[in-house]
């Protein structure tokens, strides 16, 4: 990389390699985004070819209508023909002595047939929903490819979230067959997955649970429901004919934090998906045969879902899966995984990246990195600091960063710049992805300047890959994306601004959405939780500063009745409902929550009042005296 005044560019040995080199690509797709895509969608198996490429009725957009393919067909088949006995997925185990397991393409091709004949078996169709709760396991690829395969819609839960948070997404969706696992590692114990799943199951349509034995602790079957993964696999037939998908079929769901106490399903359909997933990372990780993809990202996210796994496979990549955390035991294991592996391609939020520097750099210096050409960052806002010590520590100065940004929304990355283009600029997400239109606008509706901080919004065509809907509920979809600035123009919810050559920054979340080590946590879904307790009046949340993990919330109570431990009421309430990564750092008691006269909390008083900011015209608030209560508390 060669750095000019406050850019980085390629040097000319990268630029010399990669995929994408000039800046004419994002000329030829301005011109024609539709086109453009087009283009990259010849690339990859159609069984039938789209007869229109795009299609716009607000607030719906639909792309490649009238095309027919399977995902998973895309995945495995069409590799195999070239990359047989390729190794597609490394996985590493949590516990350092336990061997890791290694797929070939072709093996990785046997098990997902079989997996998906299994499911045929008992019963599953094209169109029904399956709800996948496990943890960093082999058997969560092979389950999300199967459903892909005969056509039914996974549903990934993260599998540190709570029963009841995977209650309600298994309710809203109402699938009948739930794949799980008896337990998995993380920093050393065993967490009991399946007794998670059992609490969660009761007061929903689940009928089958197929029960992957990773972790040995004990469990209990319930007979005629429960099915281990092996027996799940004992089918006839080793080949399992893909279906035949529509281009704008669902092809998975994946539930995401929203204002309102409920998650929300987020639907990406088959055509748009496929083509979006293989081309950013084709262009953006440039993933090419000899390289080795390592995203930290948890399958329950949807990194974990596009660059964990499905575009490295799509790009016939090979991936590490890695079962545990990356300071587990010690706090460089992830820079042995980068060694022992020679990992090419490093993806992490800038939370990790945090953890990682403040270890300090002797850990690094033990290692051999020298492998590594691409570094990736993802979630949240890269502050210049961190950005510079990714690049100097980790990537020795050789490797471009790629700050890339997207949202569970967008199905792939959206905005980023292109490392064998650049160039890239510390804190700086950079340029929009070729054929991507984007705006960033100020109170009025107009563009802002250059230096003026608006709403980040994208415009038609928008992108194959982006959401289709909210699961069963338009009106949520209309309402979240699609109000605020009219039916043709997509509301990101972040804010952001554009330098004088036009590269873009991303400011932060304009909404009551927090971002928890770049996981999207909502405030008022903490709200609802916290307020269920018996001892709480009303409760508000909002996200304070926190030198690792970028953000965590503060809970704020007012009691309805004494309660000496309401601490501990707070945790276990946020434990139960949602699971550990939304808890708080701080919970303060208080006599008043400052409102509107309507009755509305003002967080954003309460934000402004714990960071010492002018706190403006309080006149329109019902109880100012709210005000100077806790001015005192947090002082
Ligand atoms: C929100 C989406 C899809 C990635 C994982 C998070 C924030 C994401 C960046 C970045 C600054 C970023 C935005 C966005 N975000 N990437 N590179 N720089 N902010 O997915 O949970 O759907 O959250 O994450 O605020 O809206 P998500």
């Amino acid at each position: 990389m060669i750095k000019k005044k406050n850019l980085y560019h390629p040097s000319s040995t990268f630029k010399k390699n990669a995929w994408v080199k000039s800046k004419d690509v994002y000329k030829d797709a301005e011109k024609d985004p539709v086109k453009f895509w087009e283009q990259l969608a010849k690339d990859i198996h159609w069984k039938k070819k789209w007869r229109k490429a795009f299609e716009h009725k607000p607030p719906y957009f639909k792309w490649f209508l009238g095309g027919k393919l399977n995902f998973s067909e895309n995945c495995l088949d069409k590799n195999i023909e070239r990359l047989r006995n390729k190794v597609a997925l490394i996985w590493e185990p949590e516990p350092a002595d336990e061997r890791p397991r290694y797929f070939t393409y072709y093996e990785l091709y046997r098990e997902v047939n079989k997996f998906a004949n299994g499911l045929k078996k008992i019963g599953v169709k094209k169109g029904d929903r399956v709800g996948i709760y496990l943890p960093m396991v082999p058997e969560a690829v092979i389950a999300m490819l199967a459903c892909t395969r005969i056509g039914a819609i996974h549903s990934v839960v993260f599998s540190a979230y709570s029963p009841q948070a995977l209650q309600v997404r298994l309710q809203d969706t109402k699938e009948k067959v739930l794949i799980t696992a008896d337990g998995y590692y993380r920093a050393g114990n065993i967490i009991n997955l399946k007794g998670n799943a059992d609490e969660a199951v009761k007061d929903t349509k689940v009928k089958k649970m197929i029960v992957v034995k990773r972790a040995g602790n004990e469990v209990k079957m319930k007979k005629g429901r429960d099915i281990w993964w092996e027996d799940a696999m004992k089918v006839k037939d080793n080949f399992c004919k893909p279906e035949e998908m529509d281009s704008e079929d669902p092809l998975f769901i994946l539930y995401t934090s929203g204002s309102t106490g409920k998650p929300k399903g987020i639907v990406h359909a088959c055509g748009g998906y496929t083509v979006q997933a293989k081309y950013t990372g084709k262009w953006i990780f440039d993933i090419k045969d000899n390289d080795v993809f390592w995203s930290m990202s948890d399958i329950g996210w949807i990194t974990g879902h596009t660059y964990s796994v499905y575009s490295p496979l799509l790009n016939g990549g090979t991936f590490v899966l890695f079962e545990g955390a990356p300071n587990w035991p010690s706090p460089d294991r992830w820079c042995q995984i980068i060694e022992k592996y020679g990992v090419t391609i490093f993806y992490t939020a800038p939370t990790a990246i945090r953890m990682f520097q403040k270890y300090g750099d002797d850990f690094i210096k033990k290692h051999d990195l020298s492998t590594l050409r691409i570094l990736g960052s993802v979630g949240e806002p890269i502050d210049k600091g961190s950005w510079e010590w990714y690049f100097e520590k980790v990537g020795k100065k050789r490797c471009p960063i790629v700050d890339t940004w997207w949202q569970t929304e967008t199905g792939g990355i959206l905005l980023s710049s292109l490392p064998g283009v650049g160039p890239a600029k510390p804190a700086f997400a950079g340029r929009p992805f070729p054929g991507i239109k984007f705006d960033i606008l100020n109170s009025e509706g107009k563009s802002c300047k250059a230096e003026e901080k608006g709403d980040l919004v994208i415009l038609p065509p928008f992108s194959p890959g982006m959401l289709r809907g909210v699961y069963k509920n338009p009106q949520r979809y209309k309402k979240t994306y699609w109000s605020d600035f009219g039916e043709k123009t997509y509301f990101t919810s972040d804010i952001a601004y554009k330098d004088k050559n036009s590269l873009i920054r991303i400011v932060g979340r304009s909404d009551d959405m927090i971002k928890v080590a770049g996981h999207r946590v909502s405030t008022g879904e903490i709200e609802d939780t916290v307020s269920k307790s018996s001892s709480v009046l009303e409760c508000a949340v909002i996200g304070i500063p926190d030198e690792i993990k970028g953000e965590v919330p503060a809970v704020f109570v007012v009691l309805k009745k004494k309660e000496n431990q309401i601490e501990k009421v707070v945790i276990e309430a946020i434990k139960k409902g949602i699971g550990p990564i939304a808890l708080p750092k701080k919970i303060y008691t208080v006599k008043d929550l400052p409102k509107t006269r309507s009755g509305k909390i003002m967080r954003r008083i309460l934000r402004k009042i714990f960071t010492g900011e002018e706190l403006g015209d309080l006149s329109t608030l019902a109880n100012p005296e709210s005000v100077k209560e806790l001015k005192k508390i947090l002082k």
